[in-house]
C-alpha cells in the first residue's frame, strides 16, 4: 500500500502493544537508509544507530531485562516473562545516539535533525505496516547501556526505538485546534 505524506502523517500512532512478530532486519535497515534524507544542517548527519533485530533480539532482551527489571533473579520466570512483555513483544529495536556538539546552536540543530530523521523512520515503518514508539526509558544516559551501545563521550542517546507489529491502532489523542497554536502575524 502507497501511502500518500498527507496519510501516512495523520494515520501514523506510537504503538505501544506490539504483537510479537518480529521485524525483518532487511525491512528495518531499508527504513533507516531511505530515512537519512531527512533535512540536517551542514549535511552533518549527526545521528547514529545501533539496530537490535533476529539473532540480536535475545541479547538485547538480556540487557533491557538487566536495565529496567529491579531483582529480577528473585522473580519467578512467568513473573519475569510479565514485567518484560513491553520488550519482548516489539519485533526490532534501534538505538538511537545524537552528537553533542560543545557549541550550543550546533547541538540544538542536531538534536532536532535527528528528531526530523526519527520521524522519517516512523513515517516510513507506518507505510510498510510496521509500527514504532520513539520511546525515552530511564536508562538512556545508564553507563551499561552506554557502554552495550559503545557510546563515545561527545554522544547521547535519545532513543530506545521500538518496531513491531501490532493487532490495533491506539485511539487518536485529540490535538489542538489550528487557532490555538497560531496566530497571524501582527495580530
Ligand atoms: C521525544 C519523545 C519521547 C517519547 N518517549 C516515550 C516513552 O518513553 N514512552 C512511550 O510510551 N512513548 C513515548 N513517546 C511517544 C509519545 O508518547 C507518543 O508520540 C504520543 O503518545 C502521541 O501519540 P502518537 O505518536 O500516536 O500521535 C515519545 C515520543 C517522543 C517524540
Amino acid at each position: 500500500m502507497t501511502l500518500s505524506v498527507r496519510d501516512a502523517v495523520l494515520q501514523r500512532r506510537s504503538i505501544k502493544l506490539f504483537n510479537g512478530q518480529q521485524v525483518d532486519k532487511k525491512a528495518v535497515m531499508e527504513i533507516l537508509d531511505d530515512a537519512k534524507w531527512a533535512p540536517n544542517h551542514g549535511n552533518r548527519q549527526p545521528w547514529r544507530i545501533v539496530v537490535g533485530a533476529e539473532e540480536q533480539l535475545p541479547k538485547v532482551h538480556e540487557l533491557l531485562r538487566d536495565l529496567a527489571v529491579p531483582k529480577w533473579q528473585e522473580l519467578s520466570e512467568d513473573a519475569l516473562a510479565i514485567q518484560m512483555k513491553k520488550f519482548t513483544l516489539a519485533g526490532a529495536y534501534a538505538f538511537v545516539l545524537v552528537t553533542e556538539d560543545v557549541r550550543q546552536k550546533e547541538r540544538l540543530e542536531d538534536y532536532a535533525a535527528a528528531a526530523c530523521y526519527l520521524q522519517n523512520v516512523q513515517l516510513l515503518a507506518w507505510e510498510k505496516g510496521i509500527g514504532t514508539c520513539w520511546k525515552t526509558p530511564g536508562f538512556l544516559d545508564n553507563p551499561k547501556f552506554r557502554e552495550a551501545l559503545n557510546a563515545q563521550p561527545h554522544e547521547r542517546v535519545i532513543s530506545m526505538f521500538q518496531f513491531g507489529y501490532y493487532d490495533n491502532v491506539p485511539n487518536v489523542r485529540t490535538r489542538k485546534d489550528l487557532s490555538e497554536f497560531v496566530t497571524e502575524f501582527g495580530q
